[in-house]
C-alpha cells in the first residue's frame, strides 16, 4: 500500500522570533511511519517540526505551518491508498504576521487568530480522496461521542481517539491508550507503547483497505 501520514505539531509564526505551537511530539505518527515501512508499505511522512529521527526508507516531507501541511497533503494524497492524519495541526493561526519583532507596549496584548484549513476535513471533499481515511482525536471529555462526531464530519473510516486528560499517556509520552472508533463499532485497545499500537493500527488499516476492495 501507498500510505500518507501527517505527524507532529505545526508552528504558526507571530513575528520573526515567536510562534504558536502545541505539545505534540510526533511520536505516534513516526511510529506509524516506521511500522508502515516494516510491513513493506511505501510511506510518505509529512511532518511538522519534531526532535525525532526520520524513520529509514520513508519519503519525508518537512513542513512548518498548517498551510504548508495542507499544500503537501494535497499533492501526496493523490497517490495514496491510505491516509493517516496523526498531526496536531493548529486550529488557528495569527491573523497577521509582524515583519518586525513585536515590542512590548501595554500591560496586555490581544492577538487575533484566524482558522486554519482542516486538512483531514478536506480529504474527501476537496482532495477527492477515496482510500482508507484515518483521523486522530485528542479529547479531554466525552471521548467516544466527540470522536464519532469527527469520524462522521470528516468522512473517516476510523478515528483513533485518546483521552489527553490522563497523565502519562498521549502527548509526548512513549505510551498511549486508544479507542478505535469505526462507523459501526468501537474497539478499545489496552495501554501499550506507541510502537506496538502503530503495528496494530496498521493491521486494522490493511483490513479496511482489503474490505474497500
Ligand atoms: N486536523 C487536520 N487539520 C486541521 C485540524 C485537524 O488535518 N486543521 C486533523 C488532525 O490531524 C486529526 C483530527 O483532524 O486527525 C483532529 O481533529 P480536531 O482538530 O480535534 O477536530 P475538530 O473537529 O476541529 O475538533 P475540535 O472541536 O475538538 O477542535
Amino acid at each position: 500500500m501507498n500510505i500518507l501520514i501527517t505527524a507532529g505539531p505545526t508552528r504558526e509564526a507571530l513575528d520573526p522570533v515567536r510562534y504558536l505551537t502545541n505539545r505534540s511530539s510526533g511520536k505516534m505518527g513516526y511510529a506509524l511511519a516506521s511500522a508502515g515501512v516494516h510491513f513493506g508499505h511505501r510511506v510518505t511522512l509529512i511532518s511538522g517540526p519534531t526532535n525525532l529521527d526520520v524513520p529509514i526508507n520513508v519519503d519525508y516531507v518537512q513542513v512548518e505551518t498548517a498551510q504548508e501541511m495542507f499544500e503537501a497533503t494535497r499533492v501526496y494524497i493523490q497517490k495514496a491508498e491510505a491516509a493517516i492524519f496523526a498531526a496536531a495541526v493548529a486550529d488557528y493561526r495569527p491573523a497577521l504576521f509582524a515583519e518586525e519583532k513585536i515590542k512590548k507596549t501595554g500591560e496586555t496584548l490581544t492577538l487575533e487568530l484566524v482558522r486554519t484549513t482542516d486538512i483531514l476535513g478536506s480529504a474527501r471533499s476537496t482532495f477527492g480522496f477515496e482510500g482508507v481515511l484515518v483521523g486522530f482525536a485528542a479529547e479531554t471529555e466525552n471521548l467516544e461521542a466527540n470522536a464519532r462526531g469527527k469520524l462522521e464530519r470528516k468522512g473517516c473510516d476510523l478515528v483513533v481517539a485518546n483521552d489527553v486528560s490522563q497523565s502519562g499517556i498521549g502527548f509526548d509520552s512513549d505510551h498511549n491508550e486508544v479507542l478505535l472508533v469505526y462507523p459501526d463499532r468501537v474497539e478499545p485497545l489496552p495501554l501499550d507503547t506507541k510502537d506496538h499500537l502503530a503495528h496494530f493500527i496498521l493491521e486494522f488499516i490493511k483490513d479496511l483497505h482489503i474490505r474497500k476492495g
